[in-house]
């Protein structure tokens, strides 16, 4: 059971209302007893998340994310589960007794962070040895300095299948947890080697200072050119910022977002100190989000290719989301902002810096240059695609002064313009909606994981975990009437267990306190199963009800498996333990 003192966990609850909670990060509104706002985890236009002020937790119709207070906290802060306990206990004046946080998670995790730093040590130190030569010929050659090598701790993974492997061994690490930190692959056989051979390395420090994960990029043209740490316990790649750690200490209102680790060092060099990028993934809305956190002038200073330009195109528009109008600027004469900066110094970037404008006219100029306006036709096209750029544009009075530019250099009645801005809005709007309905349906109805033939089955599960949480005095009367291999669903099974060994054990019932043992999602899910339909299920007789149709369902399986040939059952098995069914 969690470590992390359970009546440490009871007081921080009761001083961590999770109505006023989320209420400091979003704007709730009430229906009747719950409480609904717009979701923070997904971008939506009408409020599809609830929050429940009695089960002290929260569900989100649209995106599927839900929990209690803690999974909120994880989420909207992008911490882990210790760290959102420290932070709710920080903010409600509590301490944590430091016994406490030794949970097995945070160990586990502690163990992935002190592998990382072996690691990163190890593969800098690589770097001077005769082995190790090539790597830091390869940073040189690229025009870095010792001092910045050694400032972003930057290394050489050898030509060896087990160094790593040995080394870690050797500093009192089992080749499973190295498994667990991504640093070595198993092979078929059940053997392990090390995951980075003959790559340089890019560790990725988080901004408490960690080393959360790796990045290798080859030497050579060879595919593929980087090869990134996968989520771990210790890093989830969607969520961090190449560069933070030194981007938020630095103490700047602006941050400049590139693509690639070497755009962030070698801008570091010559003097960009707010410089970040993405984790080897596109940019995701929470990565946007962690940036809006910290500034909100953004230049976005993508690779001048084609790939450049998607990448800002959907780039400029997530930071509209959140509320933020970036700049964006496209070099001229250089693959990225690294071959620019060598090749025209470090004052001229700076110009064109701060001399970069809102990626909104930069995309509208390009837009004016693909027509001629003298064409009636091609003026019409031009106008109708300039207010679609408008049309994304979330703060009003922004919008306004687009579309008062407009109307200026064409001539054109400001009334036309503005209702067409409005009637694009109005589009964008519904399509949202619509695509918003359509996750809720997605989510209410491919959530279960019978699709079809188990529907009424999952929901009887699920009243009977439902019915049992809110009445373990009735532990008695289910658990001899029913067998845990009814239940259909591999999680419904876990969440019943879970619940009935709490009940045996005489521990509380508390949603919090099943964090220790369910993922972030599955905490989602039982945060449903919790809050759903808490009006029905309350009577032994619906409870019976649904004991003998999980109970029947389970039979005429087991019929139908007794009329299977060994094959078919085999392949059934196999089927089951892959987790498909
Ligand atoms: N990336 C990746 N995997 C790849 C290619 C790219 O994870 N196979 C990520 C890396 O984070 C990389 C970023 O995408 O830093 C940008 O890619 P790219 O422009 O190809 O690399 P650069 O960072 O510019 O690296 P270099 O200058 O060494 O070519
Ligand atoms: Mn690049």
């Amino acid at each position: 059971m969690a470590k992390i003192g359970e009546n440490f966990i009871y007081e921080l609850k009761n001083l961590c209302d999770i109505v006023s909670i989320i209420a400091s990060y979003v704007e709730l509104k009430s229906v009747g007893k719950s409480r609904k706002c717009l979701c923070p985890f997904h971008s939506e236009k009408t409020a599809s998340m609830v929050v429940y002020e009695d089960t002290q937790s929260f569900y989100c119709f649209g995106c599927g994310v839900g929990g209690d207070v803690i999974t909120f906290i994880e989420k909207i802060e992008n911490l882990n589960y210790v760290d959102s306990v420290k932070f709710l206990a920080h903010r409600v004046g509590l301490s944590i007794p430091d016994d406490d946080l030794d949970d097995q998670i945070s160990k586990k995790r502690q163990r992935i962070l002190a592998m990382n730093r072996l690691a990163a040590r190890f593969f800098y130190n690589n770097l001077k040895s005769r082995a190790g030569r090539i790597g830091l010929e390869y940073f040189q050659n690229r025009g870095l300095f010792l001092e910045t090598i050694t400032k972003f701790g930057l290394g050489y993974a050898d030509d060896s299948w087990d160094s790593l492997k040995n080394y870690l061994h050797a500093n009192g690490f089992f080749f499973e947890e190295m498994y667990d930190a991504d640093l070595v692959i198993k092979s078929t056989k059940g053997t392990y080697y090390d995951k980075f051979r003959n790559r340089v390395m890019f560790p990725i420090i988080d901004a408490k200072s960690d080393v959360v994960g790796f990045g290798g990029r080859v030497l050579d043209e060879s595919k593929p050119k980087y090869l990134n740490t996968s989520d771990t316990l210790a890093f989830k790649k969607s969520l961090g910022l190449y560069g933070l750690n030194f981007a938020k200490n630095a103490g700047l209102e602006r941050f400049i977002l590139c693509e690639g680790y070497m755009d962030v060092i070698s801008m570091y060099q010559n003097g960009f100190r707010g410089c970040v990028a993405a984790l080897g993934t596109a940019l995701t809305q929470a990565q946007v989000r962690l940036i809006s956190r910290h500034v909100d002038d953004i230049v976005i200073l993508f690779d001048s290719d084609e790939a450049g330009a998607l990448a800002m195109d959907r780039a400029y528009k997530m930071f509209l989301e959140v509320g933020i109008s970036p700049r964006a600027l496209r070099l001229k004469g250089a693959k990225d902002p690294d071959e620019y900066v060598k090749k025209y110094g470090s004052a001229r970037l700076k110009l064109a810096i701060d001399q970069s404008i809102s990626a909104i006219k930069v995309k509208i100029e390009n837009i004016a240059s693909k027509y001629n306006l003298n064409d009636p036709e091609q003026k019409k096209r031009y106008i109708n695609e300039y207010c679609h750029v408008v049309s994304d544009i979330l703060d009003p009075l922004e919008r306004e002064v687009y579309v008062g530019q407009l109307c200026q250099s064409l001539k054109v009645a400001r009334e036309i313009i503005n209702n067409h801005v409005n009637y694009l809005l109005q589009k964008k709007r519904k399509i949202c909606q619509k695509r918003l309905d359509k996750e809720i349906s997605r989510n209410i109805y491919t959530k279960r994981m019978h699709k079809n033939v188990c529907s009424k089955y999952e929901k009887a599960e699920r009243g009977i975990i439902r019915f049992l949480y809110n009445n373990p005095d009735y532990f008695d009367y289910i658990s001899s009437k029913i067998d845990d291999s009814w239940f259909s669903s591999k999680l419904n099974k876990k969440i019943y267990n879970i619940i009935c060994d709490r009940i045996k054990s005489n521990f509380a019932l508390d949603f919090l306190l099943f964090h220790e043992i369910l993922t972030t999602d599955e905490m989602g899910v039982f945060s449903k199963i919790v809050n759903e339909g808490k009006d029905f299920a309350n009577t032994t007789q619906e409870i019976d009800d649904y004991m003998r149709l999980i109970r029947e369902k389970y039979e005429k399986e087991a019929e139908n498996i007794s009329a299977m040939t060994l094959e078919q059952i085999e392949v059934r098995r196999k089927k089951y333990a892959s987790g498909k069914r």
